[in-house]
């Protein structure tokens, strides 16, 4: 065991964060958790490769990177296939030479089948979509990051993945399963210089969840919903990933945090504005 008191990491500027490290964040896109994670690293001067199926969304992040003085480029692929895998990792590598930060972002509950509806071809779309492409861009970029030193790795995931989920089990497993990939290979890869640590969203606002729309006139909800009482941003995800990704957390790994708002501490209990205080059943008594 090393006793070394100079293997905590100094930090020179607390400004630049990621100061040179090259990041590679999947499904960086535009109003998404990854493009915000793509442009706060970017800020804190990271140099980032985005990983991203709509060529539209990735180039506003790079265009929003660009303008604020940063560095990034997105490459058009599907990292559900193994083409868009080997194209996206083989480009960052070609191009640097390492990888020091990685993100798997990419995640979708849609399209929500229930399971008693559920077929093997929908359980293989979840599985593609919200797992493979973690294994896969994972295993590509690992050796390089060991030999380039070591590296974070952060993967975003869900509450869902943390507790029940009674309307998607099937997505919430796949979830669960990033969770513990994440656990399993900090245990494994922590002597390599590998930390891993993963992010748990809920109620956050993007094009894939929208909790906006249709609920403009009920302000008075996130009181109820989250402990914090208000709607998450993507924002509020980036910042928990530029604390993992970087040596702010150089002693942290292995972790999934629930970056919520609360609702996974909450765990079935609603603050009712009827009553004044939390509540854990439908009517009040
Ligand atoms: N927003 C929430 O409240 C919430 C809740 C739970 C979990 N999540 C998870 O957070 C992550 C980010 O979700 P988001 O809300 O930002 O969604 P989003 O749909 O806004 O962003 C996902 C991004 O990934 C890109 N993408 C989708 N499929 C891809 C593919 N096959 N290859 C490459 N790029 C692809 C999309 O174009 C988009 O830019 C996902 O893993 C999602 O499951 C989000």
């Amino acid at each position: 065991m090393s006793t070394d008191p100079d293997a905590v990491p100094e930090i020179d500027d607390w400004n630049r964060l990621l100061e040179g490290r090259v990041a590679a964040v999947t499904g960086g896109g535009a109003d998404g958790v990854g493009g915000a994670i793509a442009e706060l690293f970017a800020a804190h001067g990271a140099i980032v490769e985005i990983a991203e199926i709509d060529g539209e969304r990735g180039a506003a992040t790079v265009e929003a990177v660009t303008a604020a003085g940063g560095s990034a480029r997105t490459h058009e692929v599907d990292v559900r296939t193994e083409s868009g895998v080997e194209t996206f990792t083989s480009a960052v590598l070609d191009t640097h030479g390492r990888v020091d930060v990685l993100v798997n972002n990419v995640g979708d509950y849609r399209p929500l089948v229930r399971f008693h509806e559920s077929t093997p071809e929908s359980w293989e779309d979840m599985y593609r979509i919200n797992l493979w492409h973690v294994y896969a861009v994972t295993q590509a970029f690992l050796t390089p990051m060991i030999e380039g030193g070591g590296g974070s790795i952060v993967n975003v995931h869900s509450v869902e993945g943390m507790r029940g989920f009674p309307g998607e089990p099937v997505y919430a497993s796949m979830k669960a399963a990033v969770a513990h990939f994440t656990t399993s290979l900090a245990a494994g890869y922590g002597r390599k210089g590998i930390r891993a640590n993963g992010i748990g969203v809920d109620l956050t606002q993007t094009r894939q969840v929208d909790y906006i729309s249709g609920y403009e006139d009920h302000e008075d909800l996130w009181e109820a919903w989250a402990p914090v009482g208000r709607l998450g941003w993507p924002a509020d995800q980036a910042r928990t990933a530029l604390f993992l990704a970087s040596d702010l957390s150089s002693f942290i790994t292995g972790h999934n945090i629930p970056v919520d708002g609360g609702t996974k501490a909450g765990g079935g209990w609603f603050f009712s504005p009827d009553a004044g205080r939390f509540v854990n059943r439908p009517k009040t008594l």
